[in-house]
């Protein structure tokens, strides 16, 4: 059963990593997940995304919830001295939970939680947190990602090399560690769906962005492994693969080469920038049933960057 709308309780203000809940998720959970037999009952499907606070991740939570879905919405929402960007806000994750509305009851669909992909114990606990407030958990984007580069390979530092790894890499096996187990929690028959966001870059290498695309590479056999793992559970694992999309990050790998976004797009047969929404639809559909026949695959939503 949920327990009850996001404003009743405070939102986190820094990683979820304290309580009990650190030391699993079904010892800890009040409600036994997987106690919710069907899939689609009076209050929806249940997804975990991570990158929420805004871009691709945040238009993800807010199609699900568009279309019936709970969301646990999350995000470092701290800025990152190995990045030459901003991350998002706290306000901006709130902003985000508060498009995804309310369900017929009022109360709302979707809940802010703080925590880093390098984190494991904040991952852990906040898979805890949302099959607490939840009850289930039915599907996993793993959206949370970064840019970072402008040398050549051989001269990327250290710091540029383990940021990229850690977090788009190591932070989708870790979201993995966290979640997979919930979603095999709940009954067969089960329609558990773990996405991850790779890139174009995890097909075609990217000049002096090495250690983002040899991450990215990385994402594809990590998913690609996940779904041999998950075969026969009714959990699928797959990896969606966006061209260069009108975001921050998009602004912040065209400023690697000292590009407007927009000069980006002449890689897309199309010759536009993709909108977080294009990709989102894309994702939605692989967290729906109608997805079942899908796994271990790299789906593009790319434009036709990837088509020559
Ligand atoms: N924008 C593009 O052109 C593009 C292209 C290909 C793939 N992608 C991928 O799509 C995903 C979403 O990117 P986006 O364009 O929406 O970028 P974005 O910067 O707008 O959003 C990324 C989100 O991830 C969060 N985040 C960053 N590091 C985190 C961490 N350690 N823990 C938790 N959250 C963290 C940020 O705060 C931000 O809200 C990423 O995985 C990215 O690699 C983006």
């Amino acid at each position: 059963m949920p327990d009850g709308p996001v404003h009743t309780e405070p939102v986190h203000t820094g990683p979820v990593h304290t309580g009990p809940v650190q030391t699993g998720v079904l010892a800890t959970n009040p409600t036994p997940i997987g106690s919710v037999p069907e899939r689609r009952g009076p209050t929806g499907p249940v997804a975990f995304v991570t990158g929420a606070g805004r871009g691709i991740g945040a238009a993800v939570a807010r199609q699900l919830a568009a279309t019936g879905w709970r969301v646990a919405a999350v995000d470092v929402c701290r800025d990152d001295p190995a990045l030459g960007y901003p991350l998002a806000s706290s306000d901006e994750l709130l902003a985000v939970v508060t498009a995804c509305g309310t369900d017929a009851g009022g109360v709302e669909r979707a809940l802010a939680i703080e925590a880093d992909v390098r984190d494991q114990a904040a991952l852990d606990a906040a898979v805890a947190r949302t099959t607490s407030h939840f009850g289930r958990l039915d599907a996993v984007v793993a959206a949370a990602g970064a840019v970072a580069g402008g040398d050549d390979s051989w001269h990327t530092p250290d710091g540029i090399w383990q940021a990229m790894l850690e977090i788009n890499l190591s932070g989708v096996w870790r979201t993995a560690r966290a979640a997979v187990p919930a979603l095999l929690a709940q009954p067969v028959p089960r329609h558990g769906r773990f996405v991850a966001l790779a890139s174009a870059g995890s097909t075609v290498g990217l000049a002096r962005l090495a250690a983002y695309s040899a991450a990215k590479h990385g994402v594809l056999g990590l998913v690609r492994s996940l779904a041999g793992e998950l075969a026969g559970t009714g959990v699928t694992a797959n990896a969606v693969a966006p061209g260069t999309t009108d975001t921050a990050m998009g602004r912040a790998s065209a400023a690697v080469y000292g590009l407007d976004p927009e000069d980006l797009a002449v890689h897309h047969l199309d010759r536009r920038l993709l909108q977080p929404d294009e990709v989102a639809a894309l994702v939605c559909w692989v967290c729906s049933p109608a997805s079942s026949g899908v796994t271990g695959a790299l789906l593009p939503v790319d434009a036709g960057m990837t088509a020559h």
